[in-house]
């Protein structure tokens, strides 16, 4: 299905029926198909991303959310003129990222959690400098935003040892410091917090919300950690197998596939005090403590009967996990597909 999508203003990505292919050359076992194979070489094709049609605003944070072999990282690299694609259309600011204008790459800013852009070999200060120049940075804005920067990602103790002897934190922060050195409209975050440690991971998501909060960048993140993408993402677009298959608030995605919330309530007693209406169901029960579904809407009245009694120590209401919500996702999305692969099939 085409669908037309305006750039306005407000708009800062824009994609329409964006495509990528790669073609690889099979490897063939044995010596005598080795040998046909380099005379007669055979392709397979690989559709990384298909059909995509996506439309940000300046100023949003998108979590985008893909299983492993989604087509995220090749999304983004044609978003940052890296890739070229194979049909359909981008602009990004109202730039064809592919033309790598100066301006367009003065606008950007790439960060891969397994790529890097500081000099293994440099403490990061030299990268800093080097930085600086390639996008001619005056004296003064050099020194604020750097200031700005090692305090906002405490890397001071870090800028003068060389990168390759950094800890991945260290570097993953140092590496966020050179990519926003020249304060670009749109962030790129391909997995930035990969590898890291749990309190690592939190430093860099509230470095994030923070330096959103002041400067309002576009930023387009990619993470298999579900808790950057809860903390960070107003919006997510959810692709499997390069199309897109959810694009939305994490709310709406929450509702629409877990429209349950789980109730788990520790009775003094041990004893369950209320009725069970339909919509509600016991799934664990441990002594006192008994775990619940219950759909929304019955929620309050189940928790009003439990107070009701004087016999609650505790009782917390919460949604299902996102990495289960996200599972189901990808599992739907794969099963529709294996039955239009079936149907086409049988046709
Ligand atoms: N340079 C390339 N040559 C051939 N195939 C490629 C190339 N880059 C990506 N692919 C293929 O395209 C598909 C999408 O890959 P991509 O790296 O975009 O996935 P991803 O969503 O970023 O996955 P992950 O979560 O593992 O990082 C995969 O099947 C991958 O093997
Ligand atoms: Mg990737």
């Amino acid at each position: 299905m085409l669908v037309m999508i305006n750039s306005t203003s407000e708009t800062a990505i824009v994609t329409r029926q964006l495509s990528r292919r790669f073609s690889i050359r099979l490897k063939s076992e044995g010596l005598a198909a080795s040998f046909r194979n380099f005379f007669s070489p055979v392709y397979k094709t690989v559709n990384a991303v298909v059909d995509l049609d996506m439309c940000i605003n300046r100023g949003e944070i998108i979590g985008f959310l893909g299983p492993n072999g989604a087509g995220k990282t090749t999304t983004l690299k044609m978003l940052s003129g890296l890739l070229v694609p194979s049909a359909g259309s981008i602009e990004v600011l109202g730039f064809n990222p592919f033309n790598r204008d100066h301006e367009f790459l003065k606008s950007i800013s790439l960060v891969m959690g397994q790529k890097q852009n500081l000099w293994w070999d440099l403490p990061p200060q030299e990268t800093f400098e080097i930085h600086r120049r390639i996008y001619g940075l005056s004296d003064e804005q050099y020194r604020t935003r750097i200031d700005e920067l090692v305090d906002m990602l405490e890397i001071g103790d870090c800028l003068e040892t060389q990168t390759r002897k950094l800890s991945l934190g260290q570097r993953m922060r140092c590496e966020l410091a050179v990519s926003l050195l020249h304060q670009p409209a749109i962030l790129f975050l391909d997995e930035p917090t990969i590898g890291l440690d749990i309190l690592m991971q939190k430093k860099i998501r509230t470095f994030l919300l923070d330096y959103h909060r002041r400067f309002k960048p576009t930023i387009l993140l990619t993470s298999h950690y579900m808790d950057d993408v809860a903390a960070l993402a107003q919006r997510v677009i959810v692709i499997n197998n390069g199309g897109k298959i959810f694009d939305g608030r994490l709310r709406e995605l929450t509702d629409r596939m877990r429209p349950e919330k789980i109730m788990t309530v520790i009775i003094n007693n041990g004893e369950f005090p209320c009725q069970l209406r339909e919509g509600c169901r016991l799934i664990h029960r441990e002594g006192q403590l008994f775990r619940f579904l219950v759909n929304r809407e019955l929620v309050g009245e189940l928790a009003a009967c439990l107070y009701s009694t004087g016999q609650i120590a505790d009782l917390t209401i919460e949604d299902a996990p996102l990495e289960e919500i996200i599972g189901q996702l990808f599992t739907a999305a794969n099963a529709s597909a294996a039955a239009i692969t079936v149907s086409q099939t049988n046709v």
